[in-house]
């Protein structure tokens, strides 16, 4: 049996040999220390001699190839060896030790942290340590708003992100291997550190288009993709992505698969339950769900994931959904309260059975809560009981006005605003005035749609919704971000992927 089988010796690293078995007619001994570099072939195999078949190697071609977005054919075909012989970062595609071969991508820890230092030690043999620092910082701006981070330089001790250009073994125990395929590696937090093979041919685009001889690797390209890691980013098999692991240009701007990735990183980074420090990821399937076949006694109760509640908001520190006559309560984003969703009338006791809607609803100052349907409101103690009843015009509305899509307090200013659908007013709750020349057109909120089901201030950061979308606006700037809207169903209610995944896809382009 043995005879079928070649004995070669394996280095996993500068100093982890292995005599392994191949059967004849394999792949090259560099292709298997590419599957088991890459997470593809475990490594955690019995014994102290490592036997593969030629079964567990097709399983492993085929996971990459998987992996690649190529078929999956389990042999080694012209386009699988070619991807052998590619640029690309130097980091696991997957991670064996982990569930994760099955999730759309895995995630890290982030920084647990908004303020982020960097240092650039030193540049490389063909580009300027100038040249590179400033490409540096715009890569690192083009992530710095998905997480609400802020990068300062440092130009001397130890910051978070270290950069520099090494070649071969520099120290690490992940040595660079000389010009082509790995040509940049880094460490997700708390280490962060970036390293760029310096045997690479560094350049820009426009260098690589006017000089078609020389091999010229893309630095900004390649330092988008590392900053990424350097945040806590993992590759991701979405092709356009940028943490797509294979070196491909143009990276001009972050794929809607990045964006999320960093939401799941730092959309919470000040929650409790942000330090359990093990990867995360968008709809992993062991978190509650929301859907009809949930529980039987919710039949009735709408399915979040088509977005068609009426309004959110967060009142006492946890998120509300309201949609026809129910209620869900979410205590973070994505994790359900038990016992929900309920009826809101066992809720709000006093509310008429009339009212079948709640249009719109916000926690005062004061901590009372004020729900609104058509031109009235009723107003609840913390603990929920009616205190007050009352109509729009007791906040000075116009008895003309039928409804109000939208009551929120800012957090810029501490001021109620109050929208109807294209207009909208602002209140001082601690003076009970309106401010002065309002109604204002909602078209001042820059790139904010109209008429929105919801403005809700949570950890800090405003958002807007509307229907399956929403929008985290800048306070400062008074116009939504950039990169959004980005889809409710995924980034709230713990929803897969819908179609609504696919139109943001689609439409990713400038
Ligand atoms: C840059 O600095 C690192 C760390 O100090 C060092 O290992 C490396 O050799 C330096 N590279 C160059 C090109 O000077
Ligand atoms: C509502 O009344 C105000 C005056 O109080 C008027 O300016 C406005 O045009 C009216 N709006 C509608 C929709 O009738
Ligand atoms: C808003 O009001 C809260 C108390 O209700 C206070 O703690 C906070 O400092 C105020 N913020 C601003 C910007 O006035
Ligand atoms: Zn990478
Ligand atoms: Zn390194």
């Amino acid at each position: 049996m043995l005879s079928s089988y070649i004995l070669q010796i394996l280095c996993i690293s500068l100093v982890q040999c292995r005599t392994i078995y191949l059967e004849l007619n394999s792949p090259t001994l560099d292709e298997v220390n590419f599957l088991l570099q890459y997470g593809y072939l475990s490594k955690d195999l019995a014994g102290v001699g490592y036997t593969y078949t030629s079964q567990s190697i097709s399983e492993a071609v085929k996971k990459m190839q998987a992996f690649a977005g190529l078929p999956q054919t389990g042999v080694l075909d012209e386009p699988t060896k070619q991807l052998f012989k590619r640029k690309r970062c130097g980091l696991k595609d997957i991670d064996e030790d982990s569930h994760a071969r099955n999730r759309r991508y895995i995630i890290q820890e982030g920084w647990n942290k908004r303020e982020v230092t960097y240092r650039l030690l030193n540049g490389s043999s063909t580009m300027s340590k100038d040249r590179i620092e400033r490409l540096l910082e715009n890569g690192l701006e083009v992530w710095a708003p998905h997480g609400n981070l802020h990068f300062t330089k440092l130009d001397e001790g130890k910051a978070d992100i270290q950069v520099y250009f090494a070649s071969g073994n520099h120290g690490d125990g992940f040595p660079f291997d000389g010009p082509g395929r790995v040509v940049a590696h880094a460490f997700p937090p708390p280490l962060g550190d970036i390293h760029f093979d310096d045997d690479e041919t560094w350049g820009v685009e426009s260098d690589i288009s006017e000089d078609g001889e020389e091999d010229i690797t893309d630095f900004f390209a390649v330092a988008v993709h590392e900053i990424g890691h350097s945040l806590g980013m993992s590759h991701s098999n979405v092709k356009s992505s940028v943490m797509y692991p294979y070196y491909q240009l143009p990276v001009d701007k972050l794929h809607v698969d990045d964006i999320l990735g960093m939401q799941e990183l730092y959309l919470n980074v000040k929650g409790s339950e942000e330090s359990e420090g093990t990867e995360r990821t968008v709809g992993s399937s062991q978190a509650p769900r929301f859907t009809k076949t949930d529980s039987e006694e919710f039949d009735d109760a709408p399915d979040l994931c088509m977005t068609n509640y009426d309004t959110l908001q967060v009142i006492h520190g946890k998120i509300y959904v309201f949609e026809e006559e129910w209620v869900t309560v979410l205590r973070d984003r994505n994790v359900r309260e038990p016992g929900y969703p309920k009826r809101f009338h066992e809720l709000f006791i006093g509310l008429p059975s009339s009212i079948k809607v709640i249009r719109t609803i916000y926690e005062k100052h004061d901590r009372n809560v004020v729900v609104f349907s058509e031109n009235k409101y009723w107003e609840f103690s913390p603990s929920f009981r009616l205190m007050r009843r009352g109509s729009l015009t007791d906040y000075s509305i116009p008895d003309n006005v039928t409804e109000l899509t939208t009551v929120f307090i800012s957090n810029y200013n501490n001021r109620t605003y109050l929208i109807e659908e294209e207009r909208y007013w602002r209140y001082d709750e601690l003076t009970g005035t309106m401010d002065e020349d309002y109604p204002k057109d909602m078209s001042t909120w820059r790139d904010v749609p109209y008429p929105v089901d919801a403005a809700i201030v949570w950890k800090e950061d405003t958002f807007f919704f509307q229907g399956p979308r929403f929008w985290r606006f800048d306070n400062n700037l008074v116009r939504a971000h950039e990169y959004y809207p980005l889809p409710t169903a995924q980034i709230w209610f713990d929803c897969e992927s819908n179609f609504e995944m696919t139109y943001y896809t689609i439409n990713d382009g400038p």
